[in-house]
């Protein structure tokens, strides 16, 4: 029987630090109403000093193994996706499949930027598809102000910091995960980059000293071109999943910037009242921001088994991702796991 993968839990985590606009005027030559009419962002949260990728995402991993009542002893899989893991080494997802007791787990990293969740829902799928793994651990997370140039107004009001996480399961139901689509162009590369730091340009007190471990972008080129490639990847997706427009309940776009949301709500064609925006508390949380405002819509606004998402990000690479998702009858896969697992 062909199993499909539907989401049995979700969490999100926020550090309690909130940079607000004001705070930023007193950073770099800006001000409020600039950073809300440009941007849309009146505050983001930052981690505080004992804050990492890791323990951001162990509590939104654990929030979400928590909705969906599973052990992390019963995961098969754990993918961390983030541009700003704890360490180069080890993983980011291993230290998480070590701190949640995922005992039976294999975990790796994924690096597609603010697309990272959408590129690891779609790993994640084909594993529950191919009958590899029934119970994955999908988790986000990115510390992107230890990565900010405090000094770049054209960055430093972009970006915070949060973590996510879904559990993705497989069930019988026509339900779960419909398409994916990714994308990728690498010619542009430096549209968006963090040069130092690896092993092209290992860190040292020079590039140190001239920032080059800190994420430096083109922001005007990358707005158009996330717009453009937002829209047409929601479209494949639609047309892969058999779907139109429509057809959608809820579409959880990348949260970088109030108008490049507006944008691209308009070039897929979609009504305003589908789209779920948060970009104005977090700024642009890079891999994290599609599953934190996934979170949030589904804690704020009610969702009903068989309601149609569709989910879309942009970010660094350059890369671009979309995922259509049908809401499954929760409930019931949590009641056959259980009753499978006390058999
Ligand atoms: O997740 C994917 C990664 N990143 C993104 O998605 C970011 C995409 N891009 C954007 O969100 C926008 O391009 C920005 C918000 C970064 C910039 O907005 P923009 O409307 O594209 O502005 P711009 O870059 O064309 O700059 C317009 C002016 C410039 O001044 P001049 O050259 O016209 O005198 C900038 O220096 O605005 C200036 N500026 C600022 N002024 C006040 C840039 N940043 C600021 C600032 N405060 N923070």
């Amino acid at each position: 029987m062909r199993m499909n993968a539907a989401i049995t839990g979700w969490g999100w985590h926020s550090p309690d630090r909130i940079l607000n606009n004001k705070d930023l005027e007193k950073l770099v030559d800006t001000d409020d109403a600039w950073i809300r009419s440009r941007t849309g962002i009146r505050e983001r949260r930052i981690a505080g000093p004992g804050d990492t990728t890791g323990s951001m995402c162990l509590h939104a991993a654990r929030t979400a193994l928590d909705r969906a009542n599973l052990p992390a002893n019963d995961l098969d899989l754990v993918i961390c996706a983030t541009t700003t893991p704890d360490h180069l080494l080890p993983a980011t997802a291993c230290l998480l499949q070590q701190r949640l007791g995922a005992r039976h787990a294999g975990a790796f990293d994924l690096n597609a930027a603010c697309s990272g969740f959408i590129y690891g829902v779609t790993v994640a799928s084909q594993f529950i598809q191919t009958g590899t793994y029934r119970r994955i651990l999908i988790v986000s997370g990115e510390t992107l102000s230890r990565f900010t140039n405090y000094h770049d107004r054209n960055t430093c009001v972009l970006f915070g910091d949060g973590a996510a996480a879904v559990i993705l399961e497989a069930t019988p139901q026509k339900a779960g995960v419909l398409s994916t689509v990714l994308g990728s162009r690498g010619d542009v590369e430096g549209y968006l980059s963090i040069e130092a730091g690896g092993s092209a340009q290992p860190a040292t007190a020079d590039t140190v000293a001239t920032g080059a471990h800190l994420v430096r972008m083109r922001g005007n080129e990358i707005f158009k071109m996330a717009v453009r490639c937002m829209a047409v990847a929601a479209h494949e997706a639609l047309d892969q999943a058999g779907l139109t427009l429509d057809d959608i309940d809820h579409v959880i776009p990348h949260q970088a910037n109030s108008r490049i949301i507006t944008a691209t709500q308009q070039a897929i064609g979609v009504p305003p009242s589908k789209v779920y925006v948060n970009v104005e508390k977090h700024g642009n949380t890079g891999a994290s921001s599609v599953p934190i405002a996934l979170g949030e819509m589904l804690e704020n606004q009610p969702i009903r088994v068989g309601d149609n998402l569709l989910m879309v990000a942009f970010g660094g690479g350059m890369t671009w991702a979309a995922a259509v998702l049908r809401w499954a009858d929760v409930a019931a896969i949590r009641r056959e796991r259980s009753l499978k697992l006390s058999a």
